[in-house]
């Protein structure tokens, strides 16, 4: 009998599967299908019903209404159900648009919400400008410090929002103790876990109440789509939560759903190469003279690696890369003239993308950026490592490491 933890959906006899069995297998309903493969996509605002008694068993059921989806959402609904571990599956338009239902419905007026320091810079926004104007206390805290979280998870908090490993820093955090420690304390723990795209690490099933991930990322794969995904089991956040997806909506077109789909159907086989080669290309950068540091968990040398390997199967693609020296100039000579590694917002797709990090706007009040001693100015850049061979990608970054050596003398 499989461990919860590594069952994936019910699977013959109601035992589960595997992950990659789950990955190629789950939510494929064949009555949804038509004996296709895959699910087709039926657009639709309005579903005609035959007579008069067929709208009204209608009441209840999934296709009713084009709002909330049709056969390749309920499909994608159904695949993430069995893959996170959920008893229920909400699409949003984005992440973002997942961050901030979740955000918006789960903290209240005059009661506190308590929220890593190292989120995702538009988390913090949300915070500052929708949450705290309409008198939600939020205090950021550094995850990273158990003890000094556990103290203030009491008297008016009601929610912890994690991120794990931290958005362009990667500091790790025991997401599973602090869960543990939320529930005993009657708060509810909401961990963003898009890097690892629930494939190493499932936060359902280690006690994470509400689990959000940007499916734009690895899920999707392709860089091709948009979409936020809110995970969560039974109990009164469901409740709460389905009650306002309800009313308000929360939806995403057929076409997105179906793109994600595709994407999730060949996720293992994705997932265990970027963890592969991003291994590989964070120890072999680690090496490089004008690199004084990685912030990558698995790596050995890196802080978090101990809660890193004690929770989690692999890693993802992104990383950080800490650039010995701080010139403008420098960096465009780096990051203008790659061949295979494109610059542009957003991760998790097959190829390979390199972004410039914005330190001088350092919006972290508790945490900071790591600072690297003997050092005095680092410049840091996120590196995600796609599908590519990575003897290319090392040239191609060695070439770029070159210029930005040049740059400096
Ligand atoms: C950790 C994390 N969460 C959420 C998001 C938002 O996702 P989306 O771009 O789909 O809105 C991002 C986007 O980069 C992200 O890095």
């Amino acid at each position: 009998m499989l461990e919860d933890k590594d069952r994936y959906g019910l699977g013959w006899s109601g035992e589960g599967y595997k992950r990659e069995t789950y990955c190629a297998h789950g939510g494929r309903d064949e009555g949804m299908t038509c004996h296709a493969v895959n699910v087709p996509v039926v657009r639709a605002s309005t579903i005609l019903f035959d007579n008069l008694e067929a709208l009204e068993a209608s009441d209840g059921s999934r296709l009713r209404y084009g709002r909330s989806g049709t056969q390749s959402n309920f499909a994608l609904r159904d695949w993430l159900k069995g893959y996170e571990g959920a008893d229920e599956v909400w699409l949003t338009g984005s992440g973002m648009e997942a961050i901030l239902f979740v955000l918006q419905n789960l903290s209240k007026s005059g009661r506190e919400i308590l929220v890593a320091d190292n989120v995702y810079l538009p988390t913090k926004k949300i915070c500052e400008k929708i949450l705290r104007p309409r008198g939600v206390k939020v205090t950021y805290v550094d995850c990273r410090d158990v003890e000094d979280v556990s103290a203030r998870l009491r008297g008016d908090v009601d929610v912890l929002f994690m991120e794990v490993p931290g958005s362009s820093t990667f500091e790790m955090a025991d997401a599973t103790r602090l869960a543990e420690l939320c529930r005993e304390n009657g708060v509810v723990s909401v961990l963003d876990h898009t890097w690892s795209a629930g494939y190493f690490y499932r936060p359902l099933c280690e006690g994470v109440d509400v689990a959000i991930q940007s499916a734009s990322k690895y899920c999707g794969g392709h860089a091709d789509v948009m979409m936020g995904v809110v995970s969560v089991k039974k109990g009164e956040v469901m409740d709460s939560l389905r009650y306002v997806e309800d009313v308000s909506a929360v939806s995403t077109s057929p076409d997105a759903a179906w793109l994600v789909l595709r994407g999730a159907r060949t996720l293992s086989a994705r997932m265990r190469r970027h963890d592969e080669s991003a291994r590989e290309m964070a120890s072999w950068l680690e090496r490089e003279s004008m690199v004084a540091k990685v912030l990558y968990p698995g790596l050995e040398s890196d802080e978090g690696y101990g809660v890193w390997k004690s929770r989690y199967e692999g890693g993802s693609g992104l990383m950080g890369v800490l650039l010995k020296g701080r010139s403008r100039e420098g960096l465009a000579s780096f990051v203008d003239h790659m061949e295979l590694f494109g610059m542009g917002f957003s991760w998790g797709s097959f190829e390979s993308l390199i972004l410039p990090q914005d330190q001088a706007r350092n919006y972290r009040g508790v945490m900071g950026f790591p600072e690297v001693s003997g050092e005095e100015e680092t410049t840091l850049v996120r590196v995600h490592i796609g599908l590519e061979d990575c003897e290319d990608l090392k040239r191609d970054l060695s070439e770029g490491l070159l210029r930005w050596k040049k740059s400096m003398t």
